[in-house]
């Protein structure tokens, strides 16, 4: 197996809003090979966000990282050393999030804004010929939109934009968050393409984070499941798909329209916060028919089982 190039181990992360402590993140744990395009899957509120954004050191106020750890590129450092982790921002990470539009300078057309992201990665060779190309490489023309501001182009372009200025540092590694979401199918098709392509064809390595499994199942030979703040299940996509194991997992693909076989759409039921809290159990257990008193009285161990991680104690062996 090739060595990883970015993992996560163990992260937990406590939110302290309001006063009350509430645990988010639990002992979440990814790993993701030189040149992959792993997916990070979870319903809306899952800590998928939360988790990436700890990953390199840019835990919101109101969070706090209390263990873990985070390795780029044979680099290991302590989850709770977020300004260390920083670091790694200027050393071959890249972030891409949805909304480019509100992300990007008003005030800069955005020819300027790519410069300045090549200027900042210590880019030194011809600007406007390394201009050029990465407009030509997110498909974009920089005669024809290279002198326009924000407002003057559409939500795709901007995101192309956005994705010009993360590709400007070389990254090895890009964190892509929704980057889609606010766009038309048509152009979220296009872009995933275009990300795919660009993954492969520099190597870059993607965490593509969704919350549609569907469009994941596309693009990605990997993914974690993500379900209140814990991963449920992660390996092999098509091992995932052809069975299912986690009884969460097992509803999502329930959940996912099939063209070339319409059947009965099975919606997931309650919501993903539930249960008591502050203690270790699984996070599903309010949502599970398979539930056991042992289920919320110790978090799921992870079980290896065909070409995947499962946290279900369907899996754990009885001790004979
Ligand atoms: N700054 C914060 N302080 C405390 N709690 C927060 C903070 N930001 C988010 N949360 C909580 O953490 C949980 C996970 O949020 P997160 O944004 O990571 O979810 P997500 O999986 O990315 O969801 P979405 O698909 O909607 O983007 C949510 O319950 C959210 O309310
Ligand atoms: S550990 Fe228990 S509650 Fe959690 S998914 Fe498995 S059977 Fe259900
Ligand atoms: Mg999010």
């Amino acid at each position: 197996m090739t060595e990883a190039l970015f993992e996560i181990e163990g992260l937990s992360i406590d939110s302290t809003r309001g006063g009350a402590r509430r645990r988010i993140v639990d002992n979440v744990t990814l790993s993701v090979e030189p040149g992959e395009l792993y997916g990070l899957v979870g319903e809306s509120g899952s800590g998928k966000s939360i988790s990436m954004m700890a990953s390199v050191g840019l835990a919101a106020a109101g969070l706090d990282v209390i263990g873990g750890e985070v390795r780029f590129s044979n680099r290991r450092r302590p989850a709770r050393e977020q300004s260390g982790l920083r670091g790694n921002l200027s050393h071959g990470v890249s972030l891409l999030f949805q909304n480019a539009k509100g992300a990007l300078s008003p005030f800069l057309t955005v020819a300027r804004q790519v410069e300045r992201a090549l200027v900042s990665a210590g880019f030194r060779g011809h600007r406007t010929s390394e201009l050029n190309e990465l407009f030509r490489v997110v498909g974009l023309n920089l005669r024809d939109v290279g002198g326009k501001y924000p407002h003057q182009i559409s939500g795709g372009q901007a995101q192309r934009v956005a994705m010009a200025c993360a590709l400007a540092t070389r990254p090895a590694l890009l964190i892509a968050d929704e980057p889609t979401t606010a766009l038309d199918v048509t152009t979220e098709r296009e872009l995933l393409r275009f990300l795919a392509e660009t993954c492969a064809r520099r190597e870059m390595a993607i965490v593509l984070v969704a919350h549609n499994l569907s469009l994941v199942s596309e693009y990605c030979r990997r993914l974690s499941i993500l379900h209140a703040g814990q991963v449920v299940e992660s390996g092999d996509l098509g091992k995932i798909f052809a069975s299912p194991l986690h009884p969460y997992t097992q509803g999502l693909i329930a959940a996912v329209p099939d063209v070339d076989e319409p059947r009965e759409l099975i919606p997931l039921s309650g919501s993903v916060w539930g249960g008591p809290e502050g203690i270790d159990r699984c996070r599903f257990s309010h949502r599970c028919s398979f539930v056991t008193p042992t289920c919320e009285q110790r978090r799921p161990a992870a079980i290896f089982r065909d070409g995947r991680d499962v946290h279900c104690m369907l899996y754990e062996e009885i001790p004979s």
